[in-house]
């Protein structure tokens, strides 16, 4: 998805058409709506809401066995009331982990590899409000599927829905939040720019020990500044390697 900070500049219909074409995309990830049918809620339960360490991490509630009749009404609320609600895949051809990944999991291989949409789900992504319509504000859930974490897709997709919710949803502030323990998380989110905001202390019983909750926000304008930061080293280094091309066929020239 192109970055574009609110007023850069007045939209034609070409601006517009190039700024919305890659909208369910961005790097390496291609984003789709949840369906409420087998397939993707099998995917969700089997992957997360029956993986004691993502369900633990996630924050999703008292750790226990979910029934796939509990899993599956969750599941079927969450696409209702979420404002956004999508499922993170991968195209076929990114994907280098699918066999392992179908192993690990423990699912039918006709449900990682989404035939029909031509792509694997890896992940699940939420944008939820936390209050009403006009304070504009709204919190990001997100799971990656095991084998899938720790190589850049939670940082894409959360970014992914940064950019979704402040062009798109026009949010005024987007918090995420996670246990004390959970190092991973709360490293990536400080990386990306979100403030701590809050520090619920023992607000969390897991394994007979108290872990404080974190709360963390980003606001439109702080995204703004992020984004026009990014766009101007990214100017900054294409400059740079343009002059050493220019440089390089300077000196074959010479
Ligand atoms: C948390 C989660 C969404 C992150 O997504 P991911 O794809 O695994 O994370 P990424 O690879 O994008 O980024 C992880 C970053 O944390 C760093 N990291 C990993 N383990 C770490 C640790 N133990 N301590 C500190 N930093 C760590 C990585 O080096 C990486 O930073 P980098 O991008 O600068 O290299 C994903 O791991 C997940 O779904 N976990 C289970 C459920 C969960 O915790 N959900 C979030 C709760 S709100």
């Amino acid at each position: 998805m192109t970055r574009r900070p609110r007023d850069a500049s007045p939209y034609t219909m070409e601006t517009m058409e190039s700024s919305l074409v890659g909208a369910f995309r961005s790097e390496n990830l291609i984003y789709r709506a949840i369906e409420d049918d087998e397939s993707d809620k099998h995917f969700i339960f089997r992957s997360f809401w029956s993986d004691p360490v993502n369900y633990g991490f996630a924050l999703l509630g008292i750790l226990r066995p979910q029934s796939r009749q509990n899993g599956y009404k969750e599941i079927e609320e969450m696409i209702r009331t979420a404002c956004l609600a999508v499922m993170v895949c991968l195209p076929y051809e990114k994907d280098e982990t699918s066999s392992q990944a179908s192993m690990q999991m423990d699912t039918p291989t006709e449900l990682v590899f989404d035939t029909r949409r031509k792509s694997i789900p890896i992940g699940i992504l939420i944008v939820e409000r936390t209050g009403p319509d006009v304070m504009r504000r709204a919190r990001i859930g997100i799971q990656i599927a095991a084998p899938y974490q720790n190589r850049g897709y939670g940082r894409e997709s959360i970014n992914w829905a940064l950019d979704w919710s402040f062009r798109f949803a026009d949010l005024h502030r987007v918090e995420i939040g996670t246990g004390a323990y959970n190092e991973r998380a709360t490293a990536l989110y400080k990386k990306m720019g979100f403030r701590l905001e809050g520090v619920m202390k023992e607000a969390l019983f897991m394994d007979r020990k108290w872990h404080d909750l974190l709360s963390f926000g980003m606001l439109a304008r702080e995204w703004e500044s992020l984004r026009s930061a990014k766009l101007a080293l990214d100017d900054l280094q294409r400059g740079f390697s343009f002059k050493q091309t220019d440089e390089n066929q300077n000196r074959k020239a010479r």
